[in-house]
């Protein structure tokens, strides 16, 4: 119904249309009638000779100069802005020159249709910005200049598309040399055109730097930030991330429901969403471990024993396969999983006084204790790591400093090596590396956590951190960025950045995590995320943001 309506209006209306055209034929010949010959009109302001116009104290851009000009001048201007398409009027413009005027603004397209324009003089004016397509569509513009005005900055890719340049000059101005001018630092070194040294009004550690040799390399301009892309509304405690039938997978122990919650990545909905769960009692760490292709699952529980799961892929879902002797793993607290020579182990940190930390070796169908490490001694943290290409595992327990234990190829077992200096009731250690260094983040629940740094027979200390009720200090590399966090239970939570110029930690974000336990990094369809875990609140899940403030 409605196209019917259109359909006749547009034939109604044509008629009109016809009427109004003849009309304005008739006043364009009544107008032009006893002027002939058609002489070039020329704005009072101005100057015209067949070729040439130059005006002066113009109110405006004047439509009327002879439209077979080549050079068109504007002096002492009144206008403030050169509108878009200002000289469609006089296509045959080849010298276009604008000196000691005062307007501050030209627009997209302000020549547009000039075709043959070769010089170009905006000089001496008080202009502060620049459209990026102001110059779009001057392919034979030879000359630019913009000299002696007040230009900060220009705007990425406005000299694109004029592949006739040879000669910029932009002396005069007083650029800031931050990132929004990192694009012309690298114009300028792939450009062929001839560019005038120019320099840098600021920031103050650039005053006076010659912008030509600036290195595209001296601008950082690469910032990263977390943020909150979706909670979770349970508590939880451990966090791990594993492969399993090519998709990344989530897993989070629930204290208080008892729960391993699986969650995968929801292709359409671009969020996480729940897919299975292990149900348990005060569940503490669910840990996976993949081997060869098949999933199982530690579930650490601090009361009725900890199992290990399957999963059984014709049932689609998880059966329990074995426990874990209660007599050696009664408060279990921490949970790693490594290979060695083939074979899979896990290792879990047992914090009764009665238990022992105890590693488990895959034997094909199930996981038997390999070697009980470190009796009476109240373990909270198990961590595996390699130093110089060996084996090693660190142990934190509540009574004692941390200890290294260092594998032994011959017995297949782990040697007791040292202790970490210096280091009381350190809760957890976790490692990183950057190139071929080995460093290790140590947390401490109130006073200084700190980061040590391997230095060939013993960790050295590097930097402290002040703790304030921290059950976490997790590094975390995500691409090429290194952090550390932070928990807190009495404050924000830090995220660290690594500067690699100070080789150290350098503060970056706070975090609003109540009680946070774990951060893990998941890596989904080309995103990555910050998983925190929180004993008292939300689980939260970050995006890992990456902006280029140059572009
Ligand atoms: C333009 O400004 C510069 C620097 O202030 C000055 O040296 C030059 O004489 C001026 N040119 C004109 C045409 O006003
Ligand atoms: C500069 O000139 C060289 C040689 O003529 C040419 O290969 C190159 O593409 C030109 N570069 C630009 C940015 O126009
Ligand atoms: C798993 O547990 C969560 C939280 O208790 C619940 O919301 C969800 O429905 C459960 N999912 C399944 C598949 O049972």
């Amino acid at each position: 119904l409605e196209r019917e309506r259109i359909k006749r209006m547009g034939n109604a209306s044509r008629p009109f249309r016809r009427i109004a055209y003849f009309l304005c034929l008739l006043s364009v010949l009544l107008l032009t009638e006893g002027k002939k010959p058609v002489k070039p009109k020329c704005p009072a302001w101005c100057t015209c000779t067949k070729d040439n116009a130059l005006c002066e104290n113009a109110r405006s851009i004047p439509r009327s100069v002879p439209p077979d000009v080549i050079s068109l001048s504007f002096v002492r201007s009144a206008f403030t802005k050169i509108p878009e398409g200002s000289f469609l009027l006089t296509p045959s413009l080849q010298l276009l020159l604008f000196t000691s005027n005062t307007f501050d603004v030209i627009s997209d397209d302000a020549f547009m249709g000039l075709p043959h324009l070769e010089y170009l003089f905006i000089e001496n004016n008080s202009i502060k910005s620049i459209s990026r397509n102001t110059f779009r569509g001057l392919k034979s513009l030879i000359h630019l200049s913009l000299a002696n005005n007040n230009l900060q900055s220009l705007p990425r890719d406005i000299f694109k598309g004029l592949d006739s340049l040879t000669n910029v000059d932009l002396r005069g101005n007083a650029f800031n040399c931050d990132c929004k001018l990192k694009w012309l630092v690298e114009w300028l070194g792939s450009t062929n055109a001839t560019v005038e040294d120019i320099y840098c009004e600021s920031p103050p550690e650039y005053k006076t730097r010659k912008i030509n040799s600036l290195s595209p390399k001296e601008f950082d301009c690469i910032i990263t930030e977390f943020e909150v892309y979706q909670s979770l509304p349970y508590q939880s405690l451990s966090v791990d991330t594993f492969s399993y039938m090519n998709d990344e997978h989530v897993v989070i122990a629930q204290p208080f429901t008892g729960k391993c919650i699986f969650l995968e990545w929801d292709h359409v909905e671009v969020m996480f969403r729940n897919y299975d769960n292990i149900t348990g009692t005060s569940t503490v760490v669910c840990k996976p471990i993949v081997i060869e292709s098949q999933l199982y699952v530690i579930v650490a529980q601090l009361f009725g024993g900890s199992h290990i799961y399957k999963r059984d892929i014709f049932a689609n879902k998880f059966i329990k396969i074995q426990d874990i002797e209660i007599l050696k793993i009664r408060k279990p607290n921490d949970i790693e999983t490594f290979r060695i020579a083939e074979d899979w182990y896990f290792v879990v940190a047992d914090s009764s006084k009665a238990g022992f930390t105890t590693v488990y070796k895959w034997n094909g169908n199930g996981f038997y204790s390999h070697q009980s490490l470190h009796a009476w001694y109240r373990d909270t943290d198990v961590e595996y790591l390699e130093i110089s290409g060996k084996p090693h595992l660190i142990l934190s327990s509540s009574s004692q400093r941390p200890v290294i234990y260092q594998w032994n190829k011959g017995t297949n077992e782990f040697v007791k090596r040292f202790d970490i200096q210096d280091m009381e009731d350190a809760y957890a250690v976790k490692h990183f590396k950057v190139k071929e260094d080995v460093y290790i983040c140590l947390t401490r629940f109130i006073g200084d956590s700190k980061v040590m740094k391997w230095g060939g027979s013993a960790f050295l200390d590097l930097q402290r951190m002040p703790s304030r009720g921290s059950m976490v200090f997790q590094p975390l590399q995500i691409n090429n960025y290194q952090y550390a966090i932070l928990g807190s239970d009495y404050s924000f939570t830090q995220v660290y950045y690594w500067d690699a110029e100070k080789a150290k930690f350098v503060k970056f974000q706070e975090l609003n995590v109540q009680a946070p336990r774990s951060f893990i990094h998941v890596s989904i369809d080309k995103r990555d995320f910050l998983f925190a875990s929180s004993f008292k609140g939300t689980t939260l899940i970050y995006k890992h943001v990456i902006v280029d403030l140059s572009a």
